[in-house]
């Protein structure tokens, strides 16, 4: 069956009928293979796909009438926007909507990861629990510590904030200066110093080629043997191995992980370390967020197919 709009998974919302009357394909349940998306994606002029799906120059080479990528997740490092560019398509993503979703999840992530709450869980399920004891556990402070956010987009702003709320000081760094964590009363500075100082580390930033491994075995060891790393953004930013030698050997104490580089597959040398509290990758889990986002591709798709511009639109000089 061929549509004008395809969608490469099943999505928590039916958008068929907000997409002003084009007809849609999405797979019952799941998501479809990649062998499916490129035997489908012929007679589509519109996208939804999903944040594990390359759009690159294969697909477009088999989609000679693709006008609009609609990448269902704020992040779009799985789409050659200059691709699309060069070809006339519209590329858009889904931000605000899951903002606050995943900041909630990653300030979960950091209190999971600072009071060793895995551990604790599983040494209840385990039947291992021998009872209340003064030394049991013992974790990291969150209260009155620092936080340091690494890339104060829309949601490294919502985590400063929720470090306002734990009493936290609250650090930045980014490649330039961000007026609403300015306003927050975090401090802009360097990567170094953000590390030296930071009792949580918690990345948003998109993953690019300056920020693919910015957390190395060097940036490890820049921080307090105390602290731990939240990565909510993308598994890319940290070098895994280096991650796992350094939870191994103590250097830093604990790190709480949504995203893996290469997901859904965790390496065992991250899956042996009792200090990391891992999830897979459920930041903007809530079913509010993933039916706004929904919704955000479908309106995207509808408006760019009619000629209109897309307010989400990554690359909207297309439509000039
Ligand atoms: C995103 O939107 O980029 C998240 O990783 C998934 O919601």
């Amino acid at each position: 069956m061929t549509a004008t709009v395809l969608s490469t998974a099943h999505l928590p919302v039916d958008v068929g009928p907000l997409l002003g009357g084009h007809d849609f394909f999405e797979p019952a349940t799941g998501e479809l293979s990649r062998a499916e998306i490129l035997s489908r994606i012929g007679s589509a002029k519109g996208l939804i796909s999903l944040l594990n799906v390359a759009v690159d120059e294969e697909l477009f080479a088999a989609a000679p009438n693709l006008k609009v990528v609609a990448n269902y997740a704020v992040g779009y490092d799985n789409v050659d926007v200059a691709g699309a560019t060069k070809r006339g398509i519209v590329v858009t993503n889904t931000p605000d909507v899951l903002t606050e979703a995943t900041a909630d999840f990653a300030f979960a992530l950091l209190m999971a990861a600072c009071r060793r709450l895995g551990e604790g869980e599983r040494l209840v399920r385990d039947g291992a629990w021998q009872g209340w004891s003064p030394t049991l556990l013992l974790g990291q402070p969150i209260y009155g510590q620092t936080l340091g956010v690494i890339g104060a987009g829309r949601i490294g702003q919502a985590m400063l904030r929720r470090g306002l709320g734990f009493g936290m000081t609250i650090l930045y760094s980014g490649p330039r200066r961000s007026a609403g964590a300015d306003a927050l009363g975090a401090r802009y500075c360097e990567l170094e110093e953000l590390l030296a100082h930071s009792d949580a580390v918690s990345l948003h930033c998109p993953l690019t080629n300056a920020t693919r491994h910015q957390i190395d075995g060097a940036a490890l060891k820049r921080m307090k043997s105390t602290a731990v790393l939240v990565n909510t953004a993308r598994g890319g930013c940290v070098d895994t191995d280096a991650l796992a030698e350094a939870l191994r050997e103590g250097v830093i104490a604990g790190a709480g992980l949504d995203v893996f580089d290469g997901e859904p597959i965790v390496p065992n040398s991250l899956l042996g370390c009792k200090t990391a509290v891992l999830a897979p990758h459920l930041g903007s889990a809530t079913s509010v967020a993933r039916e706004g986002m929904a919704k955000i591709c479908a309106d995207a798709i509808r408006r760019v197919l009619a000629g209109e511009p897309a307010p989400t639109a990554l690359n909207p000089e297309v439509m000039t």
